[in-house]
């Protein structure tokens, strides 16, 4: 049996390392600037299955205010570059005219997926649609598409861990990290 205390030694300790913390100690600070903005306004969650479930079930409950959440499904085209091209695999089930909709993300990387999804979400008539991240690498600094909160601006390295998989794994660490290299090579 592998255990999640046996799965963090994938991890490289050199490399870098967002503990469970520091990752919930962030998203608190997020969640406050998020109640004051969106004050007197509703506000629905929109999640990205499937790597955004833990960043939504921490920041939805660390907001001092009723939300709405719901997810969509999307996968990209073309192989393991992102492509930008984005087929719907599951719909949200929540009409989007006149709403305040705040995308919660895990990671963006190229943010293609993200800037596809962006205009495809506007164009269902929205009060707003605004993007909220736990990470961010340095490529979507290039991204036409705002993003309103960010956790942390992190190197250009593949992470695991809180929500984000390797070949599906490592999603139930409690903490982010590099993989070590021992576990791919
Ligand atoms: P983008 O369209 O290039 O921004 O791709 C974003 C998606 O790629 C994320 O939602 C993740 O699913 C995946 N991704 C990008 N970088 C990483 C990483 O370092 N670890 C795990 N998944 C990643």
């Amino acid at each position: 049996m592998v255990d999640a205390a046996h799965i963090e030694t994938d991890l490289d300790p050199t490399a870098l390392n967002l503990s469970e913390s520091d990752i919930l100690g962030r998203l608190k600070e997020i969640a406050g600037q998020i109640d004051a903005d969106y004050e007197g306004k509703d506000l629905l969650l929109v999640g990205v299955l499937k790597g955004a479930v833990m960043v939504m079930a921490d920041l939805s409950r660390s907001l001092n205010r009723h939300v709405e959440i719901d997810w969509m499904a999307v996968s990209s085209y073309a192989g393991t570059k992102s492509s930008g091209v984005v087929r719907i695999l599951k719909d949200l089930d929540t009409d989007l005219e006149g709403r305040h909709v705040l995308i919660v993300e895990d990671i963006i990387d190229t943010g293609l997926t993200l800037s596809w999804l962006v205009k495809n979400l506007k164009s269902r008539g929205p009060a707003s649609v605004e993007i909220a991240t736990l990470l961010r690498k340095p490529d979507a600094l290039e991204m036409a598409v705002d993003v309103k909160y960010v956790g942390f601006d992190i190197p250009n390295a593949f992470v695991v861990g809180y929500g984000l998989d390797f070949n599906e794994k490592y999603r139930n660490l409690r903490s982010i990290g590099t993989l070590a290299e021992h576990t791919y090579s």
